[in-house]
């Protein structure tokens, strides 16, 4: 057994490699690095004023959503579909953590919003979709506005989790 981590979201993995998917964040592969490799990279100094609003934006979205999976999650009638709105409640979460020790900013509570989802499942994928549409645009957006190396890092590879995400809510919805 290995250690690894997460360039993304810093989290320690142990396995005999490392995982396709970094199983926290959701961060592809390549950000897996060995333990002795990983290196802190959250303390940006000057954060620009853009970054550090996007950044802003980018936590309550992820607040938002994650509330609204933990939501759907608890709704759903279906097994498969209640651990899969867990999965992302949890990955979610996880870029919310991310985003809060760049911003140096306590995290907040995420409890599930009973008002963002439905009692049915196709709804829910179907939001689920239109969320991750709009993070995945917002993200693109924000990296290529992103003057600090870490900041562009981060929300490139927002941007591809969440496309991987709208990839799931393709095939329930
Ligand atoms: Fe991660
Ligand atoms: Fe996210």
């Amino acid at each position: 057994m290995k250690l690894f981590r997460c360039r993304i979201c810093g989290d320690p993995y142990l396995g005999a490699s490392a995982p396709s998917f970094c199983p926290f964040c959701g961060a592809p592969e390549r950000y897996m690095v060995p333990a002795e490799e990983y290196q802190d990279r959250n303390l940006v100094p000057d954060l620009s004023a853009r970054s550090r609003a996007n950044l802003e934006k980018a936590l309550e979205l992820e607040v938002g959503n994650a509330s609204f999976y933990m939501c759907a999650s608890a709704c759903s009638p279906d097994p498969v579909s209640q651990a899969m709105f867990k999965a992302l409640a949890k990955a979610e979460s996880e870029h919310a953590s991310v985003i809060c020790k760049i911003l140096r900013a306590p995290k907040p509570e995420i409890k599930p919003d009973d008002k963002a989802c439905r009692k049915d499942d196709k709804a829910n994928f179907a939001s689920s979709h239109e969320r991750e549409k709009r993070a995945v645009a917002f993200y693109r957006q924000a990296a290529e506005e992103a003057v600090e190396e870490r900041v562009k890092e981060v929300f490139a590879a927002l941007t591809e989790i969440e496309s991987y995400h709208i990839a799931l809510s393709e095939t329930r919805k």
